[in-house]
Formats: structure tokens, sequence, C-alpha cells
């Protein structure tokens, strides 16, 4: 699997991340709970993530608009140390180890209602549309299921299922690759789904996801 390589610039942003979000933790006790101190949290989210959960970066994935309930679960699946690809287990372990519950949830709700970052379509107009027939369709027969049943109409997501509009393809693509590795614990529906992808597809799908 592809791994972002951890720049020295990347490296200072999550040494400053922690030790922004340690203050923000040992400050806790003037804090009214977990709203308080993840409004506060959400500046050190937004060095990786971007203003709002709109990154800027394929390096980071856009949070805004993402269903509260999936954010919340993947933030917990990090503490506990499962879901463990390479980039989020040397970025996204540290950070999550100083949330507790509340915090998670009031981040997770916080994201859920920022207007999500805008699709951007780059790629051959022939790769978008390859990738749009296997979002709504599936490929019957080989096990791919259509897209849209699980994540919507406009993959805007639902409950634990993932917006997957706006989302940058190479961060899209990098988790369909990597849901063979079961590398995510929650990744169990998809990793049925990605089986039997080939790697046109994925980047197909990606590229159209991105545009949307
Ligand atoms: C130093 C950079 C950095 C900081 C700070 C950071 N993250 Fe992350 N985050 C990452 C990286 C890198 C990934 C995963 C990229 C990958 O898998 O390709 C990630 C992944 C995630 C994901 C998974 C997204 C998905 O679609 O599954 C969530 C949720 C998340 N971060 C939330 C947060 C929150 C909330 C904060 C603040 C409390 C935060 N992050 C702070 C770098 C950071
Ligand atoms: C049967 C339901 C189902 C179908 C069909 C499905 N997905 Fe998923 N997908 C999920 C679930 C559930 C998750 C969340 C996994 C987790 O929590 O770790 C997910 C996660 C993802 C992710 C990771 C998003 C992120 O932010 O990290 C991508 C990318 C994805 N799906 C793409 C697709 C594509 C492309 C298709 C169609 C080819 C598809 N999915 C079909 C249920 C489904």
């Amino acid at each position: 699997m592809p791994v972002f390589p951890i720049r020295s610039s990347a490296r200072r942003a999550l040494g400053a991340a922690l030790l922004g979000l340690a203050a923000v933790a040992a400050s806790a006790q003037d804090m009214s709970g977990g709203t308080d101190i993840a409004r506060r949290a959400i500046h050190v989210c937004a060095a990786c993530h971007g203003e709002g959960g709109r990154s800027a970066s394929a390096a980071y994935p856009s949070l805004a608009g993402q269903p509260a309930q999936y954010t919340a679960r993947q933030l917990k699946d990090f503490r506990a140390q499962q879901r463990a690809e390479a980039d989020n287990k040397a970025y996204m372990w540290g950070v999550s180890a100083l949330l507790d519950d509340d915090t998670i949830q009031a981040l997770a709700e916080y994201y859920a209602v920022q207007a999500p970052a805008p699709g951007r379509a780059r790629g051959p107009d022939r790769l978008l549309k390859e990738g749009r027939r296997l979002f709504e369709d599936g490929v019957p027969g080989s096990g791919i299921r259509a897209c849209a049943g699980c994540h919507g109409e406009r993959a805007e997501g639902a409950a634990g299922f993932p917006r997957l509009a706006g989302q940058h393809a190479d961060y899209l693509e990098r988790q369909l690759k990597g849901f063979s590795t079961r590398l995510r614990p929650h990744g169990v529906l998809m990793r049925a789904e990605t089986a039997g992808m080939t790697a046109q597809q994925m980047r197909a799908v990606a590229a159209y996801l991105q545009s949307l």
C-alpha cells in the first residue's frame, strides 16, 4: 500500500498538534466538558485537515459533511489503536489518545454540519464516466455492489457509511487499496466490495467521487 512519506514539515505539524492538544486537555478542568474542549481542539485538527475540515492536501482527508457516527467511530478506532494504516498510526493514534468520548462526540457533530469541500473534476471524461457507472450500478456478477446503495445517491453518506463526495481522489484510492490489508476493523463490508475490483476501477471511481 502506498504510504504518504512523513516529511519533516508534517512531523513538525504533528508535534505542534500534540502539544496543542495536551494544553487543551490540561485546561479541561476550566471548561464545561466535551463541547468546550472540542471547540479548542478544532484549531489543532485544522492544521492538517483544513479550516472547517475542508482539506487542501490529499495527504489529509476532508472531514466536513462527514456523518457524525462515522467520524466518531474512526476516532475511537484510532484511540483503541485498531485502525492501523501506517499514516493513521503515525498521526491519528497520538492525536486521538488525548480525546475522551464526549470530546470525540462533539468533534464529530461539529464536522457533520460544516459545509463540505466542493467537488473538483480532474481526469478525462471517460474515466469519470467509468467511475460513475461503477458507483451507480456496481458490476453485477462480479460481487461489486453499487456504491450508491450504501454511500447514498450523491455519495453524501449516512450514519456509519462515510460521505465520499468531494473527498480527495488519492485518499479514496489509498483506502480502496487498503481494505484488503485488514488494517481497518470496520472495513469488513469494504473488504468484500473491493476484493473483485481492479486498480483501474478504483482509480475511476475515486476520480468520479472527487468530482461530486
Ligand atoms: C499532524 C496532522 C494531523 C492532525 C493534527 C490531525 N489529523 Fe486526522 N488524519 C491525519 C492523517 C495523515 C490521516 C489519514 C490519512 C490517510 O489515511 O491517508 C488522518 C485521518 C483522520 C480521520 C479519518 C477520516 C476518514 O475519512 O476516515 C479522522 C476522522 C481524523 N483524522 C480526525 C481528526 C481530528 C478530529 C483531529 C483533531 C482532534 C485530527 N484528525 C488531527 C493527520 C492529522
Ligand atoms: C454494503 C455497503 C457498502 C457498499 C456497497 C460500499 N461501501 Fe464503501 N464503506 C462502507 C462502510 C460501512 C464503510 C466504513 C468502514 C469503516 O468504518 O471503517 C465504507 C468506507 C468506504 C471508504 C473509506 C472512506 C474514508 O473516508 O476513509 C471508501 C473510499 C469507500 N467505502 C468506497 C466505496 C466504493 C467506491 C464503493 C463502490 C464500488 C463502496 N464503497 C461500496 C459500506 C459500503
